[in-house]
């Protein structure tokens, strides 16, 4: 696949195949992509967790948040929810520049899942102590993101800005996710 398209295709994944759901071989894969991402000084300070299918997925996902966009849907029914987890840790005391290495790694994780067809979701909005004592995060570490994982089940659309300006993602009657992305052309704000 063109790599435009790939990032195209990469859209936020929040529904999922959860009777096929992946093992903990694939999210090894994933993590291995991002073993090879840029990071700051090459200090690779970044860990990950890795949760396959079973209870503590099933308990980190309650500790999650899903599309606070989405006012009706309050995130994935029972039979598409995600079924794995990558959880990313990063040092209490590396500061701020960690967080450029969390985002390299989480989008390298959403490009990767994309090109074998599963979906991702970056979350950001989740409890942070439980999830922290679900996966035995030590004293010296943080959970930064966590990313839920699956086989993809929502047709997700990328689509300009409706005229009002409005960034906001929405669902149409048949349940396809549309993403507005701002034009090109509104984005590159000097050329020399
Ligand atoms: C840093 C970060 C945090 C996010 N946190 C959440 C979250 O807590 N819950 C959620 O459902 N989506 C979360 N998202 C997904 C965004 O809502 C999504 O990226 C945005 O709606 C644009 O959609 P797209 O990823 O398809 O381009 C997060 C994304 C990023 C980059």
């Amino acid at each position: 696949m063109d790599f435009r398209q790939l990032v195209a295709s990469a859209r936020t994944c929040r529904r999922f195949h959860e009777d096929q759901p992946l093992s903990v071989n694939d999210l090894e894969w994933l993590v291995d992509c991002a073993r090879l991402t840029p990071s700051a000084r090459n200090a690779q300070a970044l860990r990950f967790v890795l949760v396959g299918p079973g209870q503590t997925c099933q308990d980190l996902f309650a500790a999650t948040r899903w599309a606070a966009a989405l006012k009706d849907w309050g995130g994935p029914f029972p039979g598409e929810r995600p079924t794995g987890f990558i959880a990313i840790l990063a040092p209490q005391e590396g500061g701020e520049v960690l967080a450029y290495d969390t985002g390299i790694a989480a989008q390298t994780i959403q490009l990767a899942a994309t090109s074998r067809g599963w979906g991702c979701c970056i979350i950001l909005s989740f409890d942070r102590q439980k999830a922290s004592a679900l996966l035995h995060v030590p004293q010296d570490m943080k959970l930064s993101l966590v990313l839920g994982l699956g086989l993809a089940k929502e047709e997700r659309l990328v689509t300009d800005l409706p005229s009002d300006g409005s960034t906001t993602y929405w669902r149409d009657a048949q349940g396809r996710h549309y993403v507005p992305k701002r034009a090109l052309a509104d984005l590159i704000v000097g050329r020399y």
